[in-house]
């Protein structure tokens, strides 16, 4: 009887650590590969999960809103792990940090630097997160969110799966250097005449 109350006690942390998250802490090398060591390959195809943004665009100050979804009706996930990276090598730094976490469902985590990613923080069924994000105030280079995202079973895993490209820039600030250039070209114009 004890044995069992034993073994139990035993095998119980073990069982419920998959679902706590991430295990950065445990295997810190999970920052760089974003494999999640669950000793099987990825998935082939195409990802049924995706990762929206509300901006094309990082600047000083400004966040993002991050989402990763899935793009099939009826379909989940439970994990996920997501980075924003370098386009191009080496990227294998996590750029930028999360803010606001969301509550229970998933948490920030440090790769490197304080919440640089963010990953589930239980094993519920899952169709949409969502959290903000913020660059670094000065250029990256173009960045893009990098995720692993486990699915049904733990076997079922896909790593790779990207948004899309973000450069560093204010898209409003490019408009009104554009519209200043106009005006005083127009201007030239008319005071040459
Ligand atoms: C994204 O992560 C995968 C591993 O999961 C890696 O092979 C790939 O190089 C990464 N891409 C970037 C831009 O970090």
């Amino acid at each position: 009887m004890y044995r069992t109350v034993w073994l139990l006690l035993a095998i119980l942390p073990a069982a419920l650590a998959r679902g706590s998250g991430p295990p950065t802490s445990e295997y810190p090398t999970i920052c760089i590969t974003m494999e999640p060591g669950h000793g099987s390959s990825p998935a082939s195809g195409k990802a049924p999960y995706a990762i929206s943004l509300d901006s094309d665009t990082y600047t000083k100050g400004n966040s993002i809103e991050v989402s990763i979804y899935a793009t099939e009706p009826d379909n989940y996930f439970r994990g996920f792990f997501i980075q924003a990276r370098r386009v191009g090598l080496p990227s294998l730094d996590a750029v930028g940090s999360f803010i606001s976490e969301p509550t229970e469902e998933s948490q920030f985590i440090k790769c490197g630097t304080q919440n640089s990613a963010w990953g589930h923080a239980n094993r519920n069924k899952k169709t949409k997160v969502t959290a903000r994000w913020i660059g670094p105030s000065t250029s990256f280079g173009p960045l893009v969110f990098n995720a692993t995202i486990v699915g049904l079973k733990k076997e079922d895993y896909w790593t790779g799966v990207m948004s899309s490209e973000i450069l560093y820039g204010n898209a409003n600030g490019v408009k009104g250097q554009g519209l200043l250039l106009s005006t005083m070209v127009l201007l030239a114009y008319v005071l040459h005449k």
